[in-house]
Parts: structure tokens; sequence; C-alpha cells
């Protein structure tokens, strides 16, 4: 190291005075650089620390932002995942919709084959339709025919009601006829009433307007005694309950009578529609006897009971061509069913309905049954003075009819007790009244008797010489005086 004196020498020397001008002029100039780069640095630090703080206020905005962008982020995040979930909710939505479609495309495949199968079948319908039109138009012009015919229906349907309306009225009128309906005026054709003389034939009518009198049990032995005196008897039985029938035909017989349509009702039901319908096929041989009589039959059984509704129905309408209340005359007058028989015996039902009306139109006499008691009785007067003696009766009816006589049956014994007589005489009187004269009483009682009520000998050819056989033969005697004498036979056997 140099001494302090020669540091002085140093700085007094020239080269150090040129140093330090040089230094000087150096520093002046470095001065000046510096004071030039100072303030052009200055400036510049100036315009870096503006920018620095640019830099910083951009870096705060930056970190704002950033900031921001962090919690958008946070929220698109959230967002994100909202959206994961929805596209995964989408997906699911998007698989079943995809599903649906599929099942959609099968609908859809069935849907079109059920359309071509619809298809189809609206072609053949088609077919169809053409072939209906076709019959359509067949069915109007058939229409349109029937419409006629419904037209011509409709006014003879006018007309039967109009028939129904009168038949109506006929028939109120008739119920308000009461028991005089019979004698209405005749509308069809009536057969003649062949007299007697012409036919020499009996048609007796055993009639009484009471049941239980004894009319069969008297027409039964009445018809049975003539047959055995050699006539050819003809039986009828109108009453529905049959009992003449049954007393002369087993029942076997009676059931195929039936099955065959040969009874009463039969020949009522064919002779109403066929007024020639004959007699012969209905009727039945019941006996013969050697002296040439027999006994036939016509039967009944209680179908007889419809029969006579109808008829009777028919007749108030006036429906059919014969007038129903004559049918039997028409088949017993015919000369064949007068020349086969010498008597015929109608049976009646206890009432007037048209059965009776039948058998008291064709008869020539009535036997009138009756028992002596109030009951009974009280029915002839009424008989007579309604029925067989009305004037009108006898004009619409029956003006030929003879009333032969009335018979006292069930009597206590052949001769009448006191109060029986009494009853008897009565009985007369009342007859008389109502008849307007006197009335026949048969001499001839029938006494009550086991033989009369069985009827078991009935068609025997010699029976035993019973009191009811003699007593039934008495009235045959009185009843034969009666007839015209070419109706009568020669007395056989029981006389
Ligand atoms: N004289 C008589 N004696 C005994 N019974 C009789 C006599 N007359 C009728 N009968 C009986 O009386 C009942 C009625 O007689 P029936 O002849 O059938 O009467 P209708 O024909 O009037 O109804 C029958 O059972 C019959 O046998
Ligand atoms: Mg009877």
């Amino acid at each position: 190291m140099l001494p302090i004196a020669d540091w002085n020498e140093v700085f007094n020397s020239n080269w150090a005075k040129s140093v330090v001008a040089i230094l000087g002029s150096i520093g002046a100039v470095g001065t000046a650089v510096w004071w030039v780069l100072s303030r052009f640095y200055r400036d510049r630090f100036k315009n870096l620390a503006q920018q620095a703080k640019s830099h910083r206020s951009q870096l705060a905005d930056a970190q704002k932002t950033a900031q921001a962008g962090h919690q958008s982020l946070a929220l698109l995040q959230q967002s994100h995942k909202q959206q994961s979930r929805e596209i995964a909710v989408g997906h699911a939505k998007i698989e079943r919709a995809l599903l649906l479609l599929s099942q959609a495309k099968d609908k859809e495949v069935r849907y079109l084959q059920e359309g071509q199968r619809l298809l189809m079948q609206r072609n053949q319908l088609r077919v169809e339709l053409v072939h209906h039109k076709g019959l359509s138009d067949t069915l109007v012009s058939q229409v349109t025919d029937r419409d006629g015919q419904l037209q011509t229906v409709r006014s003879e349907l006018d007309e039967r009601r109009r028939e129904l309306d009168r038949g109506e009225r006929r028939i109120r009128r008739a119920i308000q006829l009461d028991g005089f309906l019979w004698t209405a005026k005749a509308l069809q054709r009536v057969p003649r009433f062949r007299p007697q003389s012409e036919r020499r034939q009996a048609i007796i009518s055993v009639v009484n307007l009471k049941g239980g009198v004894g009319k069969t049990t008297v027409a039964a032995n009445l018809g049975a005694t003539f047959a055995r005196r050699g006539y050819r008897v003809l039986f009828v039985d109108l009453d529905l309950q049959g009992s003449l029938t049954d007393l002369l035909l087993p029942l076997d017989k009676i059931k195929m009578l039936h099955a065959n349509g040969s009874l009463a009702q039969h020949f009522f039901d064919a002779a109403s529609v066929a007024p020639t319908t004959k007699l012969g096929g209905f009727v039945q041989s019941v006996c013969r006897f050697p002296d040439g009589g027999s006994v036939d039959l016509l039967g009944a059984s209680d179908n007889l009971g419809y029969t006579e509704l109808t008829l009777t129905l028919r007749w108030l309408l006036k429906q059919g061509k014969s007038d129903n209340r004559f049918l039997l005359r028409r088949a017993l007058h015919r000369p064949a069913i007068a020349k086969k028989y010498d008597i015929v015996i109608v049976d009646c039902p206890p009432f007037v309905n048209i059965s009776c009306i039948n058998a008291l139109a064709a008869s020539d006499h009535v036997v009138v049954p009756v028992t002596l008691d109030s009951r009974a009785m009280e029915r002839v007067p009424v008989l007579l003075k309604r029925v067989l003696g009305s004037e009108k009766f006898r004009k619409s009816i029956n003006c030929d009819l003879k009333i032969l006589g009335i018979v006292a049956n069930r009597t206590y014994r052949e001769k009448l007790t006191l109060a029986e007589t009494e009853a008897w005489s009565q009985l007369g009187t009342r007859c008389r009244d109502a008849a307007g004269e006197d009335v026949r009483r048969f001499e001839t009682t029938i006494p009550i008797s086991n033989e009369a009520r069985d009827c078991n000998d009935l068609l025997e050819d010699k029976p035993p010489n019973s009191k009811a056989t003699l007593t039934f033969a008495a009235l045959a005697d009185e009843i034969e005086q009666e007839l015209p004498r070419e109706c009568r036979r020669p007395a056989t056997t029981l006389s």
C-alpha cells in the first residue's frame, strides 16, 4: 500500500489530473447519461409501474373472473351433474320410448295385418252387399206385392171385425134372452120335419130340466123293452155324462169309439160343417133279439160339452151353412134312417142346450120322467111353459112335437102313497096351468128298486119277470098306444 504523501503526488501528477479530468468528463457524461437514463428509466419505471398496476388490477380482475369462473364452474358442474341425472332420466325415457316404439311397431304390424284382414272383409262385404242389394230389390218387389195382399187382408179383417161386432151383439142379446135364446128365427135353411106317417118311425125324447130324475133309466128300459118286442131301436145319448152309453157299452168299446171319432160329438162336429153327413157312420150295433128287434146306439162322452159350446157359438155368430139346431133332425129324418129304425129314443141332458134343442127339433114325442119331490116337480112346469108349450118354440123349433106324458119315477111303491098321490095330482094341476091344457100323466109309476137302479138285465133276451121289467113293459104299453098305427109292431114276449 502506498503512503498518503505518495497519494498526493499521484493526485498532483498530470496523468492523475488527466485521469481526473477524464473521470470528471466521464462523470459529467455519466451524470448526463444517468440523468437521461434515470429520466428514461423513471418514465420507464412509471410505465412499468403503471403497467404493473394495470396488470395487478387485471390480475385482480382475472382473479375475480377466475373466482367467478370457479363459481360458474361449480355451478356448471352442478348443472352438469343435474344434466347428467337428467340425461340418465332422459336415457331411461328414451329406453322406455324405444320399448314403446318397438311395441308400437309390433302393434303397427298387427294393425296392418288386421287392416288387411278388414280390407279383405270389406271386399267380401262389398260382394255380399251387391248380392244383398239384388235380394233387397227382390224383397222390395215382394213387399210391394205383400202390401197389396195386406190391403186385401185388411179389408177382410175389417169385414171380420164388423162380423165380430155383430156376433158380439148377438151374444149379448142371447144372454139377455136367457132361456128363450133357442127360439130365434132360423137364418140358414132348416131341414123339413118329415111327418111321422111318412117316416113310419117314432122319435121319442126323454127330457126333464132336472138331473137324477131317471131320464137315462127310463130311456134305457123303454128302449130295451121295445127291442124285445121286435122294434128296431136306436138310442141317441145326448147327455155329456154319457150314462146311457155306459149302460149299453163296455168301457173299452167306448174308448175305442172315442178314438175312432164315432160318438155323438163327432157326428155334430161333422154335420155342422157338412150338413149332408150321414148318421150311420157314427152308430154302433149293441145287440140283436131273435124276434127281429135290435138295439143300436149313437153314444156320447164328456167331450160332447166342447162340441156343444162350438156349435152354440157358431150358431150365435151365424157361421156355417146349416142351422146347428137342426143337425139331428136332418140326419134322423133321412129315409135311410127312417127305414132302418122303428123307434129312436133320445136321452136328453138336464138343461136346454143345443143338444137338447137338436133332440126336441127332431122328435115326434116327449116323455118326461119326474121324481115326486118338490125340487124335481117344480122343473116340469118350467119345461112346459118355457120350452115345450111356448108358441115361439113350436113355431121356430118343432110344431109337431107332442108330449106323450109325465112318468113318476122312484116312487115308494107301485101304488102311490097318500103324500105321493097328493104331489102327483098337484103336479097335474101345475102342468095344466103351465101348458094351458091337460098334460097326460102315465098310469104306470116306477117304484124305486135295485133292478131299476142297476139295469143289469137290460139287454137280456128273456129277463126274469121282475117287478121292474113288468113296470117298464106297462109303461111301454101306454106309450105304444099313443104311437100312430103305422109305427107299432105286433106285441110279443112281454105283453
Ligand atoms: N126306479 C129307480 N129305482 C132305483 N134307482 C133308480 C131308479 N130310477 C133311477 N134310479 C137311479 O137314480 C140315479 C139317477 O138316474 P138317471 O136315470 O141317471 O137320472 P137322469 O138321467 O135323469 O140324470 C141313477 O143312479 C139310477 O140308477
Ligand atoms: Mg141321464
